[in-house]
């Protein structure tokens, strides 16, 4: 099986250099991404994949249900990388509906460790109880629980002192929400953009 993966490599490499023979070397110098994509672990929300882009478009850094946890310090470094050194213009938060780490959050079940980690998304459908009781469904409450979440996350990122001080400094960053429907391929932007400080 591996060896497939290294023959598809190889593949891939050379459509590459086919299609543009400058591809790798510009790549070699140094990534110039526009995007911070903050993105959910699961196989099925290839990040690149779903919005077209190359290497070196898209700067990436996915966990369990997309959390962005103001005291995580992979998060805190891919965030601060991003804004303070590549200068990304846009930080895409994107969940997706039918999350195994959102449903696992509110199952009542134990895990381990992943139940601390989820923690966040139990304080989101506290949160927001009255809203998702009132809803026909399991469904309808784990795809409604999945898009709060994505909207407290862009609540974290947005007002993170490395995102605010990079306001003050002038530098532009909008933070957006979206959700992906592994259903039917498509993102749908939740419209809740933040620019600026608030
Ligand atoms: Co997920």
């Amino acid at each position: 099986m591996l060896e497939d993966l290294i023959a598809n490599n190889r593949r891939w490499a050379e459509r590459k250099i086919a299609a543009d023979p400058g591809f790798f070397k510009r790549l070699e110098g140094q990534q110039s991404p526009d995007y911070l994509w903050i993105g959910c672990s699961d196989s099925r929300v290839p990040a690149n994949e779903i919005v077209g882009l190359d290497p070196g478009e898209l700067f990436v850094h996915r966990n369990v249900a997309n959390l962005a946890p103001p005291q995580d310090a992979n998060y805190l470094s891919v965030l601060q990388f991003a804004v303070d050194v590549l200068q990304v213009k846009h930080i895409l938060v994107v969940g997706h509906y039918g999350c195994g780490g959102v449903a696992a959050a509110v199952d009542g079940r134990r895990r381990g460790l992943v139940d601390h980690w989820l923690h966040p998304i139990r304080e989101v459908s506290h949160d927001h109880k009255a809203e998702l009781d009132g809803l026909c469904d399991d469904a309808a409450r784990l795809d409604r629980l999945c898009e709060l979440n994505v909207i407290r996350q862009v609540r974290n990122v947005a007002s993170d002192v490395f995102v605010t001080d990079a306001w003050a400094r002038g530098q532009s960053i909008k933070v957006h929400g979206w959700v992906y429907s592994i259903a039917n391929g498509l993102v749908t932007d939740l419209g809740v953009t933040v620019s600026g400080c608030e």
